[in-house]
């Protein structure tokens, strides 16, 4: 069956056709990173707008990438689930009308979830694995047991990574997104020049799988304070490598102790990673020299990063076993804790 997955949660609009939940035949990102930057972060309404104006032309492309026509769909998955409130409507609103134009079932989709089934349409089929989902708004370490199966096992009380990453990246005067900014500027620096603190950092079984990360944003500020008076535009490039290297490192290794304590807790020797953070190259590196026995796997970073394949992916497995939303469906902007 071919699904054609939609997704516009928060500032990337993306349509893909995906064949029977395996096989990504297209898939349309359009970022809108240009358009956010000037103000720092993403502006809701600045997001929805472009949404709205982007969304036929990326959907067309996903079908004409994949060679796919209407009528040969067999459904349309869409994120209704969580994110911006005003861009999920984009979204979901053009997924039914595409439903009701080509006469195809459709059915809403969790977009932390279809971050989880990344790892599965890029080949992972270990079942049970421990799964951590860190993007710019959530941080969640799940086990998960099939596709869109999962039961939480560990979930950020403040922050979410990314979200460290980009008040890192703001606070030491780089680009957004402050991620990919902050790790470029770590790949000169020394992981060890600060010690900023870790949340438990000597991880004991039966310690909570729970994550920290506002102390850690609090640190960088005050250090960066201590330093000078006027925060990081005094600082070095050197240093500034040094601070972001740190940094970085900090982030990498509460993530990852994280993730190998869930696996121990479990007793699930796999794990998978996706979200905007799992393209971290360092948090890769650190994963593999440390997983020891249990099998690592990250998928390519055009599917960690947010992209409608997953959805489409995800979306097979509910359209396959018979579910349909109906026209009432809404969206939903705050995520669900999934016991
Ligand atoms: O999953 P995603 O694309 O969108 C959300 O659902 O939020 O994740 C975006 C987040 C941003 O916070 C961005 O700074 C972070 O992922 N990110 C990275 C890297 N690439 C993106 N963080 C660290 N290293 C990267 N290479
Ligand atoms: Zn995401």
């Amino acid at each position: 069956m071919l699904v054609l997955g939609i997704e516009s949660s928060c500032d990337e609009t993306a349509a893909a056709i995906v064949a029977d939940g395996r096989t990504v035949r297209s898939n349309i990102v359009a970022s809108q990173h240009d358009l956010h930057r000037p103000f720092g972060g993403v502006v809701p309404e600045v997001a929805s707008r472009a949404h709205a104006e982007r969304i036929t032309a990326v959907t067309e492309e996903a079908l004409s990438e994949a060679g796919v026509k209407p009528s040969e769909l067999g459904g349309i998955a869409v994120v209704n689930q969580p994110g911006l409130v005003g861009a999920l409507l984009v979204g979901l609103s053009g997924a039914k009308g595409l439903a009701l134009a080509w006469n195809l079932p459709y059915v809403g989709v969790d977009h932390i979830l279809a971050h989880v089934y990344a790892a599965t349409l890029a080949g992972f089929d270990a079942f049970p694995h421990v799964s951590l989902v860190a993007s710019g708004g959530h941080t969640c370490l799940y086990l998960a047991s099939g596709p869109g199966e999962v039961k939480i096992l560990g979930q950020t009380a403040d922050d979410a990574a990314g979200e460290a990453f980009d008040k890192g990246a703001k606070l030491l005067g780089l680009g957004f997104p402050g991620g990919p900014a902050l790790s470029r500027c770590a790949e000169t620096g020394n992981p060890a020049a600060v010690a900023f603190p870790r949340s438990n950092p000597n991880q004991k079984p039966g310690d909570s799988l729970d994550f920290s990360f506002s102390g850690l944003k609090t640190a960088l500020y005050y250090h960066l304070r201590e330093r000078t008076e006027n925060g990081a535009r005094e600082i070095t490039d050197e240093e500034r490598a040094d601070v972001a290297a740190s940094f970085q490192e900090a982030i990498c290794e509460i993530l990852t102790e994280k993730l190998l304590a869930a696996c121990r807790a479990t007793g699930h020797p796999a794990l998978a990673i996706g979200g905007g953070v799992a393209c971290n190259g360092r948090l890769r590196e650190m994963l593999t020299d440390r997983a020891g026995d249990v099998r690592v796997f990250f998928p390519p970073p055009a599917l960690c990063a947010d992209n409608a394949a997953m959805v489409a992916g995800l979306g097979h497995h509910f359209l396959e076993r018979g579910e349909r939303a109906d026209w009432s469906l809404d969206v939903d902007p705050t995520p669900k804790r999934l016991n």
